[in-house]
């Protein structure tokens, strides 16, 4: 296969670097700007190839050593090829570049994850060959333990990956949940066939609920049925699941943030989840939130109840059929991946809030759904690093109705 020695000029959408070759763009993951590195092209499109990096023949000095064997591998991390600090310059001049698409040239303000490694309470894992793994594209990658989890939930992984060492072809993907030392996993069967969870509870222990999901349908084994915690001052139960924001160090400063920006005492928080932010607004504020999924609004009714929070009322549905008719002085929202649909966009086109606070984990599909809002300017831009070490980050755009 033949090789090249390229200087890499810039970055890809995902971190990668880039470099140029006979006038053809060319992604080369774990590459940083600036690098001499010699690579080979695995992918060959009309508008641009993609290559696997050799060597580092002058490396940068932003440049660090990995300190996971799976990193590359995995699939999970992207940067752990560079320093934190580098990697949140690179991640903002993403988000920059993203925004000045839709006419945003101000600043952007950077919230650093408190912690580059065991700050996600969740992880999911996928049934290989081998047991527990991460997925990188289409090949299965086992692993014994994710530096992005507790020491406590690589234990549990330590030992569920046994129990899935005889159990291969009957699951293909667990998922563990973490909360104040409570652990729930939920087991994802492939095949009709009764399974003994006794001897799997016995080696976790107490704080452990275990859950399987067959067909889209979850239910409760044996052990905790919910994680019971305490956050920003209020009672919250979460189902396994429920969303909950995944860097337990970071969401109360999304929150706060989100709370500082809201104008006026109406607020709609659009895809609400298991309602704890709007529960931390409902403090003060009168609040409507609207969430698709039933085990989240159940979730999110308890929540209000045990908290009293008297002001606040969940709605279950979509919110492109809740929104219809509807007006408030802020406008939250938080919707999955994929943004939000163009009839949603509409309607909140043709609503008079004076505040939008679009809070986006794809900034792609935020600076879509943003151009849609042409009856709104963007004010501000922060960006939290909910996701360090990966490629992913989490935005929150505040935007005001221009005019009337
Ligand atoms: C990114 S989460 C946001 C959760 C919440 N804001 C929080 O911080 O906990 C997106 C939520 O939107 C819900 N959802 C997805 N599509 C929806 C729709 N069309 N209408 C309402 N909710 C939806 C999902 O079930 C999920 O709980």
């Amino acid at each position: 296969m033949k090789e090249y020695i390229e200087k890499i000029d810039g970055i890809g959408y995902d971190g990668e670097g880039v470099c140029r070759i006979d006038g053809k763009v060319v992604f080369v993951p774990y590459a940083l700007r600036g690098e001499k590195v010699k690579l080979h092209i695995v992918k060959e499109k009309s508008s641009f190839s993609r290559a696997k990096l050799i060597d580092v023949i002058e490396a940068s000095e932003d440049r660090e050593s990995p300190p996971c064997p799976y990193f590359g591998k995995c699939g999970g991390c992207a940067y752990q090829h560079t320093t934190y600090h580098n990697e949140l310059k690179i991640k903002k001049e993403l988000l920059s570049n993203q925004m000045k698409k839709v006419g945003y040239k101000g600043k952007i303000e950077v919230f650093p994850s408190k912690h580059e490694y065991k700050y996600r309470n969740k992880i999911k894992l996928f049934v290989g060959k081998e047991g527990l793994s991460l997925k990188k594209e289409d090949s299965m990658c086992h692993i014994e333990n994710c530096m992005l989890v507790s020491d406590e939930m690589n234990e549990a992984i330590k030992k569920i990956d046994k129990f899935i060492k005889n159990n291969l072809d009957v699951f293909d993907e667990v998922t563990l949940r973490e909360e104040n030392g409570q652990l729930l996993i939920v087991f994802n069967k492939i095949k009709n066939v009764e399974v003994d969870y006794q001897g799997i509870f016995l080696v976790l222990g107490r704080n452990f609920g275990i859950f399987e999901c067959f067909e889209g349908f979850t239910i409760h084994v044996v052990g905790l049925n919910e994680l019971v915690t305490q956050e920003m001052g209020l009672n919250c139960r979460f189902s396994p699941r429920s969303f909950h924001q995944v860097n337990k160090f970071l969401f109360e400063e999304l929150y706060g943030e989100v709370v500082k920006n809201i104008l006026g005492k109406k607020v709609i928080n659009c895809y609400s989840g298991a309602g704890l932010l709007s529960g931390v607004i409902a403090q003060d504020h009168e609040v409507i939130g609207m969430e698709l999924g039933w085990s989240e609004h159940e979730d999110a009714e308890r929540f209000k109840e045990e908290n009293n929070l008297s002001r606040l009322t969940n709605l279950q549905g979509d919110c492109g059929d809740l929104l219809f008719g509807l007006e408030c002085d802020t406008l939250i929202t938080d919707p999955p991946r994929k943004g939000m649909s163009k009839e949603v966009t509409e309607t909140i086109n043709q609503m008079k809030c004076k505040r939008v606070i679009y809070i986006s984990c794809d900034s792609a599909t935020m600076t879509r759904d943003i151009a849609r809002l042409n009856n709104y300017v963007i004010k501000e831009v922060k960006l939290f690093d909910m996701f360090a070490r990966t490629g992913e980050y989490e935005t929150v755009a505040i935007l005001e109705r221009e005019g009337k």
